[in-house]
């Protein structure tokens, strides 16, 4: 097993067959739609042509790239490179902002994904720094969201940086969340409300090189809980997803400064299954470390997520029960969630 930790390694048919450094299985591959933004930028835009693709995209994958998208070049390089300071500090200084009982968010090094242990270290952090209590709490659902973070000391400019990609990347899944709206024939802002308070954290991932990288993942098979995923990826490549029609792996291709954008178990269950939310995973290499930041799109504590109305009919009927985000959110954490997966959903 060449002395990788035995709570790395992953079922036989799970392993990835082959490294990335190989080609063969794991050559890019550029099925996955890429979607041009650029005409956004005129207000008075026509939206139905980019919401066509999208729903194109949401539909056969659940996965799709954008370009052109508006989030700030500077900025997205400012984030990186933070990020990456802040990996390279000694093991006990990251510690001091170590994820625990108390804080939700911070660094962590030790992320399970379904009982195996992912090739990689974190660092987490809410997009609303407060604490906020359930609207419409039920007997059994008294404890709040805390979302308060922890910030490290160095660099001394992170939190600041941290913070003003949060903002943009925000601006950027509110209009992605109204070209879905209108992909779906509903008013643009239909899913607005559900986020004025928002539970959505940013990511940030580092994978180091991986002895192994044929036995463990950077992060295991998974599908995203939450309405929508906004990742930026470096160009080191290893994100694979599961793919609707067969289920294969299909290696996304890195497109420098485009933004990888996917759906969500909310949307999947808001569309009553139009929408896909994929399954996805990391794949680790020998030589070289990769980045990515996640932001994951998080509705407000109280927002029940069912099949919408509008979308359901007689010969279309909800394929899910409905469920609390909130009551989902906190037992999550309480790592004692099985119990409210959602039908259907492997989460
Ligand atoms: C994730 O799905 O949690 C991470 C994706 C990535 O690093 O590409
Ligand atoms: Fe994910």
């Amino acid at each position: 097993m060449g002395g990788l930790d035995e709570a790395f390694i992953q079922a036989p048919e799970h392993r990835p067959k082959t490294n990335l450094a190989d080609s063969g299985d794991f050559a890019f591959s550029d099925e996955i739609p890429t979607i041009d933004l650029s005409s956004l930028k005129d207000p008075d835009c026509d939206k139905t042509a980019i919401a066509t693709e999208i729903a194109e995209a949401c539909e056969r994958w659940g996965f799709f790239q954008v370009i052109n998208h508006g989030l700030p070049f500077d900025l997205r390089r400012w984030v990186e490179k933070a990020a990456a300071d802040f990996f390279d500090l000694p093991m006990v200084e990251k510690r001091r902002v170590k994820r625990d009982a108390v804080n939700p968010m911070g660094y962590h090094d030790e992320e399970h994904t379904k009982n195996v242990r992912d090739w990689k270290e974190v660092f987490d952090f809410f997009l609303q720094d407060s604490t906020i209590a359930p609207a419409t709490p039920e007997p059994e659902d008294t404890e709040l969201i805390k979302l308060t973070n922890q910030w490290p000391q160095s660099p001394s400019d992170f939190r600041e940086i941290c913070q003003e990609y949060a903002r943009e990347v925000e601006k950027l899944a509110f209009k992605l969340l109204e070209l879905i709206s209108i992909s779906l024939g509903l008013p643009g802002d239909r899913f607005t409300g559900y986020f004025k308070e928002q539970t959505s954290f940013l990511r940030f991932n580092h994978y180091p090189p991986c002895p192994n990288p044929d036995l463990a993942l950077g992060v295991g098979r998974h599908k995203d809980g939450g309405a929508l995923t906004v990742l930026a990826q470096d160009t080191v490549g290893g994100l694979q997803v599961g793919r609707r029609s067969d289920g294969r792996w299909i290696s996304v291709k890195p497109i420098p400064d485009a933004l990888i954008i996917n759906i969500g178990n909310c949307m999947q269950v808001w569309t009553n299954d139009k929408y896909w939310s994929a399954e996805h995973r990391v794949v680790v290499n020998t030589s070289k470390e990769r980045f990515s930041i996640p932001f994951f799109f998080f509705p407000s504590h109280e927002t029940s997520i069912e099949p919408l109305e509008e979308l359901i009919s007689e010969e279309n009927p909800p394929c899910y029960k409905r469920y609390n985000w909130g009551k989902f959110f906190v037992s999550r954490n309480r790592s004692d969630y099985k119990k409210l997966q959602v039908e259907n959903i492997q989460i």
